[in-house]
């Protein structure tokens, strides 16, 4: 089986529900460099004061600031059975990848992009809410936080419909350049993320065990 993968895609197209499937269901370390950088801005670190104006205005995060970040996960669960959410996000974050799990021995099995159309993206981002503490994603239709706390159940800030806008924007200008790098190794896959949470999910999976 894939055990070193990397979620690709638009946001809301399911990359933190699926990779949270993997953890919960195959034991893989999920690795959301969204949530990373959220968790920094709520203890008010100089990481999180940094990252703060872009996050919210749906920029991306310079790429210095997300290497030390993303190094330590990957020693943390020793370069295996994980799970990357969010990253990579652009060239230099894809070939800094490659770069550093060549130095380790390794390589990453797959790079699985979810595609979703514009309308259901919009849909599935404005019903959305997630967990203060956990980062858990829910949606108010389809998942709703049922037996939770609602104190703790929020609504992120770059959610927003003019956040939003932008945060597609700046996925079609920069990720071309990364499905193209990983598509030309032969190691992107892509998966529709229309469906149930199951169906996407099983997707993935048999994704995990081609030969
Ligand atoms: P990040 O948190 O990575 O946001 P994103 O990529 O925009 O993706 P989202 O978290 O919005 O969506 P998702 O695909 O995880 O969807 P979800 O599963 O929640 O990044 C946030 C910000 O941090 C970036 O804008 C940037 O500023 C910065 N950043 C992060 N990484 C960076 C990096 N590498 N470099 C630079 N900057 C970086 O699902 C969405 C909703 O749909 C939920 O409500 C969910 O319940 C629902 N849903 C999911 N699947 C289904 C389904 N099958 N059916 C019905 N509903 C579904």
């Amino acid at each position: 089986m894939k055990t070193r993968l990397a979620l690709f895609g638009p946001p809301g197209a399911g990359k933190g529900t699926q990779a949270y499937f993997l953890s919960e269901r195959l034991g893989f370390t999920h690795i959301s460099t969204g949530r990373m950088l959220r968790m920094a801005e709520r203890e008010d670190s100089p990481l999180g004061r940094m990252a703060q104006a872009y996050t919210a205005s749906g920029h991306l995060v310079p790429d210095d600031l997300m290497y030390d970040l993303v190094e330590r996960a990957l020693n943390d669960c020793g370069f295996d059975r994980f799970v990357l959410d969010g990253f990579p996000r652009t060239l230099a974050q894809a070939r800094w990848l490659s770069a550093f799990l060549a130095k380790e021995g390794r390589a990453l099995h797959v790079v699985i992009f979810l595609d979703l159309a514009d309308e259901m993206i919009i849909a599935r981002l404005s019903r959305r809410r997630v967990h203060k503490v956990t980062g858990e994603s829910f949606h108010l239709d389809a998942r709703p936080p049922v037996g939770v706390d609602p104190a703790l159940i929020i609504q992120r800030a770059d959610d927003r419909p003019e956040s939003v806008v932008e945060r597609l924007h700046v996925y079609r200008r920069s990720t071309q350049a990364v499905a193209d790098y990983f598509r030309e190794r032969g190691d992107l896959r892509r998966v529709p993320a229309a469906g149930t949470f199951d169906a996407v999910h099983d997707r993935i999976i048999r994704v995990l065990y081609e030969p």
